[in-house]
C-alpha cells in the first residue's frame, strides 16, 4: 500500500507544505484538512489549538489508515506536537519557523520573522531564536491580517495590496534587513508581493523543503514496499464547516489535485 499522509492547517496555507511533500513523494496518498470552522488560528488559545488538533486527527484516523501526519501550520505546531505524539503512534511532523537556516544565510545578520500573532510570542520560537540566532538582530512582525489576505487571494485571486503594505510597513525602510522568515505556511503564497514591497530582502525562507525531506526519511520503508503498487488512490480534502463558498473552495482544492471536498464533523 502507498503511505497515507494527512496534512492539516486552519486554511489554505498548508498547501504550500503539501506542494513540497508531493514533489518529494508524488505517489503517496494525500488527505488535506483545513479547519475553517476555527480560522484563523493566529490568536487562538493553546487549549483551543490542542483540542482542534486532537479532534481533527482522531476523526480522520477513524476512517483512513494514517501513516504520518504533518501539522502544516506554524501556529499549531508550536503548541500541539506533544499532545498529538502522546495520543497517536504514527509519526507527527511539525512546521516551525526556519530560524536556523535564516540566521545562517543572512549576510547582514539582520533577519525578520513574519508570522502570526501567536507564533511570534511562543516560548518554542523564542527558544529557537536563542539557540540559533543569537548573533543576529531579529525583527518580528506578528499578523493576523496577512493570513486573511492570503486566504482571500486563494479564493478570489485578489490581493489587497494596501492592507499587505500596512503589515510590512515597519520593515520598508530597514536597509539592513536581508532575510525574511516566512513563519506561517500561508505566506509563501504572497512571496512575489512581499518581494516587491521589500526589495532589499535577498532571501525569503520557509520550512517546506525541510519538511518534505523529513517526511521522505520517515516513510522510506513504506515507499520501498509500495513501489510495485500502481493502484491510484484519490487525494481527498476536508473542511470543518460547510460555508456558502463551499463549491468555490472545492474548485480550489481540485486545482491542487484533490478530487473532492468533504465536511468533517469536528466538535
Ligand atoms: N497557516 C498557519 C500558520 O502557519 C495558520 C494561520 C492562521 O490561521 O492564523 O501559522
Amino acid at each position: 500500500m502507498k503511505p497515507t499522509i494527512l496534512l492539516y492547517d486552519s486554511g489554505m496555507g498548508g498547501l504550500t507544505v503539501y506542494d513540497e511533500v508531493r514533489k518529494a513523494l508524488p505517489n503517496a496518498h494525500y488527505l488535506y484538512c483545513f479547519d475553517n470552522a476555527c480560522f484563523p488560528y493566529s490568536e487562538k488559545s493553546e487549549s483551543v489549538l490542542n483540542h482542534r488538533a486532537l479532534s481533527i486527527v482522531q476523526k480522520i484516523a477513524e476512517k483512513y489508515p494514517l501513516d504520518l501526519v504533518v501539522v502544516a501550520c506554524n501556529t499549531a505546531s508550536t503548541v500541539v506536537l506533544p499532545a498529538l505524539r502522546q495520543a497517536f503512534s504514527f509519526p507527527i511532523v511539525g512546521t516551525v519557523p526556519a530560524i536556523k537556516p535564516a540566521a545562517e544565510i543572512s549576510e547582514t545578520k539582520t533577519i525578520g520573522l513574519l508570522a502570526t500573532k501567536g507564533t511570534i510570542v511562543r516560548q518554542y520560537v523564542l527558544d529557537l531564536i536563542d539557540k540559533y540566532a543569537k548573533n543576529c538582530v531579529v525583527e518580528k512582525i506578528g499578523t493576523t491580517d496577512l493570513v486573511e489576505i492570503v486566504e482571500e487571494k486563494q479564493q478570489t485571486g485578489i490581493v489587497d495590496l494596501a492592507r499587505l503594505k500596512a503589515v510590512v510597513e515597519p520593515w520598508i525602510d530597514n536597509k539592513d534587513l536581508d532575510t525574511v522568515i516566512l513563519g506561517c505556511t500561508h505566506f509563501p503564497l504572497v512571496k512575489t508581493e512581499l518581494q516587491e514591497l521589500l526589495p532589499q530582502v535577498k532571501f525569503f525562507v520557509d520550512s517546506g523543503c525541510a519538511i518534505a525531506k523529513r517526511v521522505k526519511n520517515l516513510l522510506s520503508e513504506q515507499i520501498i514496499c509500495s513501489e510495485s503498487d500502481k493502484k491510484p488512490q484519490a487525494n481527498l480534502a476536508f473542511c470543518t464547516a460547510k460555508t456558502e463558498n463551499f463549491f468555490a473552495r472545492e474548485k480550489v482544492m481540485q486545482k491542487w489535485g484533490f478530487i473532492s471536498l468533504m465536511e468533517l464533523n469536528c466538535k
